[in-house]
């Protein structure tokens, strides 16, 4: 082949591709634009009366009371709509999307607003699916010895827990567990929980696993002076689990001063499913082999991206969550407080009036957040969630044990006064 006629067609597909790269990115500014415009027309509520109104922004069935954000979030209809139109622009050209590099800007944006969101560094952030994908990552890759020890307690989800258990017996390592005075949650001040923590670190602990909330009784647990107290006794790792706790209470990253952070955006950041994040504290990443490898990873040696990059993967669901970070942000933060705090007073003292409920979560918002516990005294708690789902829509979680019988509330800000007050109306009504 003659050098300019090689030239004429590199030229030829440069220009080509230089178009489409050029109309992808208007097409996604665009979407990023009717988004904007779109949130710029929903005023942000700002008092109590204003978040009674929010579940019109929402695509929920309207026979159904949605108490159950902590296993699965639901997304506002201005988000789902842009993940929609990403989703539409993706099969539009799927190669260039996907491998043709013109979301590779609007990614590093992303990553951006999320970390400034995070209060962390963009290259302490990686894009992962959920919380259980960032603590396997851990539990297979960072540089543990035979002696060295993971402690846990049982508050820890599975997600936090069993990818430790799985990998110590091929790579040595030894994990304990301790059991946590659940039963004693509600008298617990955050200086006991450090205090129960301390306990049982011993010198061989290496790294520590604990939540910011749990999924069980919805504690918030000190993370800072746990972290703090926990460095001082020699524990070189401490990873949180933060499924529950991004987008429900404020994460500032740096000030907690832990190494690793797990989340599922899903949850409460009302994100789209499949999209998760994991912080790595710069510092200790080289001490982390990644959990994937492929071809040309090395290109991201020294950069969170190692941790992250292997194939193919649904860019709409990564470049929604800068848009559902939008959405959450443009709620003044302290009235964002105060309704999930309103909400779940007005729950708890209706369970301490209640005579066959029980109160299991913290007494106060310092130590508490809007995931709940009620123990329920004469019925199985599944039987009262079968009822209450089956005959009145209400979906939320039961959990049910020989010792543990409760009923668990995750509210958000959308929810209502009004929800909570038929609610128990209806389970009188047996
Ligand atoms: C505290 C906690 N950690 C981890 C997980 C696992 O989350 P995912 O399935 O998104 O990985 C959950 C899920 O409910 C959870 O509540």
């Amino acid at each position: 082949m003659k050098t300019t006629e090689m030239n004429r067609r590199e030229f030829l597909s440069k220009t080509a591709s230089g178009i489409a790269v050029t109309s992808a990115l208007a097409s996604l500014a665009s979407v990023r634009g009717t988004f904007a415009t779109q949130l710029a027309e929903t005023p942000a509520a700002v008092s109590n009366d204003d978040f009674e109104k929010l579940r019109r922004e929402y695509l929920l069935a309207p026979d159904v009371t949605y108490f159950n954000h902590g296993s699965i979030g639901t997304i506002p209809k201005t988000v789902h709509q842009a993940h929609k139109e990403y989703l539409a622009l993706c099969e539009t050209n799927p190669w260039l999307y996907m491998w043709g590099g013109p979301w590779e800007e609007a990614r590093a944006q992303t990553r951006a607003r999320v970390s400034e969101f995070l209060n962390c560094s963009p290259d302490e952030l990686a894009f992962t699916h959920n919380t259980t994908e960032g603590f396997n990552l851990l539990a297979g890759g960072l540089h543990l010895k035979e002696t060295d020890e993971v402690l846990f307690s049982s508050m820890n989800h599975a997600g936090a827990s069993q990818c430790w258990r799985h990998h110590a017996q091929s790579r040595g390592y030894t994990v304990r567990q301790f059991d946590f005075p659940i039963r004693e949650v509600p008298s617990l001040s955050p200086e006991d929980i450090v205090a129960i923590y301390a306990a049982r670190i011993t010198d061989k602990t290496t790294v520590l696993v604990l939540p910011h909330v749990d999924n069980l009784v919805g504690i918030r647990y000190p993370v800072r002076q746990m972290a703090k107290m926990a460095r001082e006794k020699g524990v070189r790792y401490i990873a949180v689990d933060g499924a529950q706790a991004v987008g429900m209470i404020p994460v500032n990253l740096q000030e907690m001063g832990v190494d690793f952070y797990a989340m599922s955006p899903h949850k409460w950041l009302q994100s789209p499913k499949g999209i998760g994040l994991l912080y790595l504290r710069k510092p200790v990443q080289p001490a982390v082999r990644p959990m994937w490898v492929t071809w040309g990873q090395k290109r991201w040696a020294g950069s969170v991206r190692i941790f992250e990059d292997y194939g193919t993967r649904n860019l709409s669901e990564l470049l929604t969550l800068g848009d559902a970070v939008d959405y959450q942000t443009r709620f003044n933060s302290r009235k964002r407080d105060e309704r999930l705090q309103g909400l779940r007073e007005n729950f708890r003292e209706a369970v301490i009036r209640h005579p066959k409920l029980k109160w299991r979560s913290p007494a106060d918002w310092q130590t508490g957040t809007s995931l709940y516990a009620a123990e329920v005294v004469d019925e199985s708690s599944q039987e009262v969630f079968r009822r209450m789902y089956e005959k009145h829509g209400y979906v939320f979680r039961a959990f049910h044990a020989p010792d543990w019988n409760v009923l668990r509330f995750s509210l958000n800000i959308y929810n209502t006064h009004q929800e909570i007050d038929r609610f128990i109306e209806l389970f009188d009504e047996m």
